[in-house]
């Protein structure tokens, strides 16, 4: 073993799934941000946790309206996923500049994207400040998905996106 700067050992502990979080902003347009501090939480409820920089127009997007959606891009959407992820909503439309496509939701109000290998939907229950960061915690409330679009984007410590496999039985 050796010691290690941050910045390597971050590097070797990729690659990170990548996911597109939808909200609305204050106007209720919708947004979309590249998220790879993403994680499931909780078994019962079902819970996941994003991260979100107080500085990013999706976090008073997501603070005020309390739902957002998690969207795992599939391979064929890796351009567009890396427009959210590097063009800022405060800005302008990024989801048309990206040529993404929007569809409702089940249970939430926030749309989901077209295409993505799985959406879940998600209420904020619960949220907290940790370092410079807001870690929003949603109950899923609603999922869907393209099982034959199994193959959804990661992020590699050279801040490439790539596509793997997921093993849905029905894919
Ligand atoms: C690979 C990658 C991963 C990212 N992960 C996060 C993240 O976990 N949390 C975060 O706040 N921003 C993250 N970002 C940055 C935001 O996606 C980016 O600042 C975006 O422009 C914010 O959009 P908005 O201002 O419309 O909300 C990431 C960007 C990239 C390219």
């Amino acid at each position: 073993m050796q010691n290690l700067k941050e910045s390597d050992a971050i590097s070797l502990s990729a690659p990170f799934p990548y996911v597109l979080v939808t909200s609305l902003d204050e106007k209720e347009r919708p947004n979309a941000m590249g998220v790879a501090w993403v994680t499931r939480t909780s078994f019962e409820p079902f819970l996941i946790m994003i991260s979100i920089d107080r500085r990013r127009y999706s976090h008073q997007g997501i603070q005020m309206h309390k739902e957002f959606v998690v969207n795992y891009p599939n391979i064929d959407q890796a351009d567009a996923a890396l427009i959210c992820g590097t063009k800022s909503g405060r800005d302008g439309d990024k989801i048309k500049l990206a040529g993404l496509k929007l569809v409702d939701s089940v249970a939430v109000k926030v749309p989901t994207i077209e295409g993505v290998t799985v959406a879940f939907e998600c209420k904020v229950v619960d949220q907290f400040e940790t370092g410079d960061h807001t870690v929003f915690v949603g109950k899923v409330v609603g999922t869907s998905g393209n099982p034959e679009k199994s193959k959804h984007l990661y992020v590699s410590s050279k801040f490439k996106l790539f596509g793997m496999e997921g093993d849905a039985d029905s894919a």
